[in-house]
């Protein structure tokens, strides 16, 4: 199995994610790293040798009202990596990260109609909580802000 590689993202980064998520998303990015300087977020990069492949944000403040624990919020492998076991790496290594800061319980959302995804966070050991809750954030594509409004369930586990 390959090694991979985290760190904290910075703003030289930003060619790195674009190559990751296939598209531009530099205001998500941004925001993204603004969160990471005030402490609120810790956002990796993750590489596997030179190569960027996926990314994952936690969150250390609560930023939706039924979030109780440090959250995972964006999980992502790039299309290209993908099934080849690294995002059960990355969740492995954020969870470590959520555990070595002193919590001892961590949190998701998962999309009501992502019934694999589900299982997948499921066989880690993620347990439903609550749901349906409306989870609202902000995407801006081709300089457009647009609102975002998914349906999803609430997940803990404990470390
Ligand atoms: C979700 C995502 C991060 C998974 O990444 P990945 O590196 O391909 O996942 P892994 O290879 O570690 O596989 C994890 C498990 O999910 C299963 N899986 C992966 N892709 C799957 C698919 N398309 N359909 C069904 N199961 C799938 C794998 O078989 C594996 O299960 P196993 O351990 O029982 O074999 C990736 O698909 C992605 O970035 N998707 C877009 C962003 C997203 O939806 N993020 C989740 C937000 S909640």
């Amino acid at each position: 199995m390959s090694k991979l590689i985290f760190r904290e993202t910075k703003s030289s980064d930003l060619g790195f994610l674009d190559e990751i998520r296939g598209e531009e998303l530099h205001k998500l990015h941004l925001d993204r790293f603004e969160n990471q300087k005030k402490g609120f977020v810790k956002y990796l990069i993750v590489f596997n040798g030179k190569n960027p492949i996926g990314h994952v944000l936690i969150t250390f403040k609560n930023f939706y009202s039924w979030h109780k624990f440090p959250a995972i919020e964006d999980l992502y492998v790039k299309k290209e990596e993908r099934k080849k076991k690294f995002a059960k790496q990355i969740m492995g290594y954020a969870e470590f990260l959520v555990k070595t800061k002193g919590h001892n319980k961590i949190c998701l959302d998962v999309e009501t109609h992502e019934f694999w995804i589900r299982s997948f966070y499921e066989s880690l050991g993620y347990e439903k909580i609550s749901g349906v809750h409306d989870l609202k954030y902000f995407v801006e594509r081709n300089g457009i802000n647009e609102e975002c409004v998914e349906k999803v369930n609430y997940f803990e586990k404990s470390l």
